[in-house]
């Protein structure tokens, strides 16, 4: 029998593996540190990886171990351009990854609320709303007093979860049975546009960037991204790519889907007092609506199946809607600390008007984005309860 082999590591000292698919993706970011230095440089067909490289002394929420991460993820979606697509599967890298990975985790299980509870509490707590003003959710900020410059900010630096957005919770369809998985898949199908490429949700949001100037190019803000909105998305792909997290990955998704309609509703506020665009508008109205219908589903249907299925899941679904709330609060707090303070929340603050991201290290627009004059409102997941998810809160 004939295998075929990936390749183990780009030798040293030896040609780069012949290059059977170079990915077309988003070009490789720029390194925050060794660790991001050492696989960036890998993929761009350098050095073989230290391995492990110790984490010990890295902050498990800094620039330097998240991009690292993001990046090795990015290998499992749509790569970067000019890497050869077998990196995916390249061992050396994924024992760095489980390295990294670690790390990140034993962060969250450190930091998760040690209250207790199932997951039907923990669950029915992330539908109280906060009485009036929340100081500490940004959609209450941007909703109440949000300027264009900062919905434009947010938007770019959440692109990089809504454009992928609903893609790692289809990894876990084939770890589910019955009630759990046909739910699942409908909720999916939705989220893919209901068989309507124009109406996929990581298009209706690259329409939403459209509206606002922004680039609407996959993997565009990477650069001008901080940890806090990199760790958000590399917890649903950690969650996602393994098996033995399907319970907090339920749970994440849970998470998502059921803070999502009032915080999509304070945002779609907020881009209509901006003056926003209609994409910007529909993007977060559709999010209303289809997540009022979600949170049913996968609280009855996803959770309970899979709860009927595999009770023993429970710690591991309250465990993936815990850790949603703490990198979703850490985020709130950046982004909060940074508009209170007048700055900008993303490591490169934005051209005015245009898609791109100015200098320090300038950015130029990617030509994708046209302005069309801000009016109208959108929707964001679930920004909610502290600070905020993806859509709302
Ligand atoms: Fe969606
Ligand atoms: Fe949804």
């Amino acid at each position: 029998m004939t295998v075929q082999r990936v390749p183990t590591a780009v030798p040293a000292d030896g040609p780069a593996p012949a290059p059977a698919g170079r990915g077309t993706g988003p070009v490789l970011p720029e390194p925050r540190g060794d660790l991001s230095a050492q696989v960036i440089g890998v993929l761009k067909g350098g050095e073989r990886v230290p391995v492990p490289p110790s984490t010990a002394a890295v902050d498990p929420y800094g620039d330097d171990l998240q991009l690292a991460l993001y990046v090795l993820y990015e290998l499992h979606y749509r790569g970067f351009e000019g890497v050869d697509d077998r990196h995916e599967w390249n061992a050396d890298l994924l024992r760095v990854r489980t390295g990294l990975e670690d790390h990140f985790l034993a962060a969250l299980r450190e930091d998760v609320p040690r209250a207790g509870g199932g997951a039907g509490a923990v669950l029915d707590a992330l539908l109280v709303e906060p009485v009036g003003h929340d100081p500490r959710s940004v959609s209450h900020y941007l909703a109440e007093r949000g300027e264009l410059r900062q919905l434009r900010e947010y938007a770019a630096l959440r692109s990089l979860y809504h454009l992928k957005e609903a893609d790692p919770h289809v990894w876990v369809i084939p770890r589910l049975r019955g009630r759990a998985k046909a739910a699942m898949a409908a909720i999916e199908f939705d989220e893919f546009g209901a068989g309507r490429a124009e109406d996929v949700h990581a298009q209706l949001f690259a329409d939403l960037l459209a509206d606002l100037g922004l680039d609407p190019v996959y993997g565009r803000y990477l650069d001008a991204a901080p940890a806090q909105a990199l760790a958000t998305v590399n917890l649903m792909s950690l969650l996602g790519l393994h098996r033995a997290l399907r319970g907090a990955l339920v749970g994440h998704f849970a998470s998502v889907e059921i803070t999502s309609p009032p915080g999509s509703r304070r945002l779609a506020e907020a881009m209509r007092r901006a003056g926003a665009g209609p994409a910007a508008q529909r993007f977060y109205d559709e999010h209303v609506e289809a997540d009022a219908v979600h949170e049913q589903v996968v609280r009855h249907e996803v959770v309970a199946g899979l709860l009927a299925d595999e009770p023993a899941l429970e710690a591991d679904i309250v465990f993936g809607v815990e850790a949603t709330g703490v990198v979703e609060d850490r985020l709130a707090e950046h982004l909060l600390t940074a508009w209170r303070n007048d700055g900008t929340a993303l490591r490169r603050p934005l051209r005015d008007g245009s898609g791109g991201v100015a200098a320090g290290g300038v950015v130029a627009d990617g030509g994708g984005a046209r302005r069309s004059p801000p009016r109208r409102d959108g929707r964001a997941g679930r920004a909610g309860r502290r600070g905020g998810p993806p859509t709302g809160r």
